[in-house]
């Protein structure tokens, strides 16, 4: 089967992962209505193409936080890889370093950010942080990927608590045995999400600081009240993000809520995007609308499915064309 965008990958997905695992991918929370808000909101937007602007010669490249990326494509943080591929984010994180790109790798991984961290040399990697309850175990966490080499730690601010997903409600969800949080192993019983901290503040972007050289990243911003909050705590970025419609569900697309956050933040940090990016032509969408940036969750998650290391390549690359022809076309 000849894989030309990336729908081709999520039908091989579909058709190939277990159940229990594709529906923990797919799930968004309740209605879905956010989820497919995220996908459907990119189809609302349209160019203004200006013609015979010389598009013989075109960079792509773009730099996160002074660190330069091959195009404005990376990778979002998501969980659980090796439901995807046996060698999970290891593979992730070389494809990543591949494609010249960020990978935010989860604090829900499989392997642990030892591993991931070796499986790419020098690639560049950030860290996502869920805040636990015990304060002393995500200290370490964020301590290990400091020493680790990683260069940004991005904070999740949107899952105080897990949001209701039907269908890992129906399946019973929950990681085979012989699958880990490593990060995580002896810190409590894995699989456990109920220890997440729901009473973080703004005041622990502070407390972050304290622990941390690290530029910090907030991730699951939607409005400009919470962009101007976060510039004033002094994070470095914002990823505009409602967690692929995963949490609260009927809340707006990630690319309709882009715009406040952009206004609001006035140049001040980088602004970044997640949630139903699936063409290049989404990047590019997204990029007018002022992200400096986006990041893909599923999609890497169905590359991954379809050939590990080299199927997470192959989504990346076919975005990447399609973003190129994307710029050209609309001049
Ligand atoms: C996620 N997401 C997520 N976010 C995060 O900060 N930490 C995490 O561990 C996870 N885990 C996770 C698992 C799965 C299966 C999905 C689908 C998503 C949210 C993720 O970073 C991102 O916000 C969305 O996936 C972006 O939407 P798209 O690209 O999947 O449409």
């Amino acid at each position: 089967m000849a894989m030309v965008c990336l729908s081709d990958f999520e039908a091989y997905a579909k058709k190939y992962l277990p159940k229990i695992a594709w529906d923990f991918f797919a799930a968004g929370a309740d209605d879905c209505s956010t989820r497919d808000e995220n996908i459907l909101a990119y189809k609302r937007i349209h160019f203004r193409p200006r013609m015979l602007r010389d598009v013989s010669m075109m960079d792509i490249r773009t730099k996160l936080l002074g660190t330069e990326i091959s195009f404005p494509v990376g990778i979002a943080p998501t969980g659980f890889h090796q439901l995807a591929w046996p060698d999970g984010e290891k593979s992730t994180a070389r494809a990543a370093k591949a494609m010249n790109t960020c990978y935010i790798a989860s604090t829900y991984s499989t392997c642990t950010l030892e591993e991931i961290s070796a499986a790419a040399p020098g690639g560049f990697q950030w860290f996502q942080l869920y805040i636990h309850r015990n304060r002393a175990v995500s200290q370490k966490l964020v301590q290990r990927a400091e020493a680790l080499g990683f260069q940004g730690l991005v904070l999740t601010a949107d899952l105080p608590y897990t949001g209701k997903r039907r269908d890992d409600i129906r399946n019973g969800f929950r990681l085979p045995p012989h699958m880990k949080l490593k990060n995580l192993e002896g810190a409590f019983e894995v699989c456990k999400m109920s220890l997440l901290d729901p009473s973080v503040t703004w005041n622990d972007i502070y407390w972050l600081r304290s622990l941390t050289n690290l530029p910090i990243i907030i991730k699951g911003i939607l409005t400009k009240e919470d962009a101007e909050l976060a510039v004033r705590h002094g994070v470095r970025g914002i990823i505009v993000s409602n967690h692929g419609g995963r949490q609260l569900d009927g809340g707006p697309a990630t690319i309709d809520a882009l715009v406040e956050v952009v206004e609001a933040v006035q140049g001040r940090v980088e602004v970044y995007l997640d949630g139903g990016i699936r063409k290049g032509s989404d990047v590019l969408k997204a990029l007018a609308l002022g992200a400096r940036c986006v990041f893909i969750g599923r999609p890497a998650l169905w590359g991954l499915a379809y050939k590990g290391e080299e199927g997470l390549q192959d989504v990346l690359r076919i975005l990447q064309d399609e973003f190129r022809l994307s710029m050209a076309l609309a001049g």
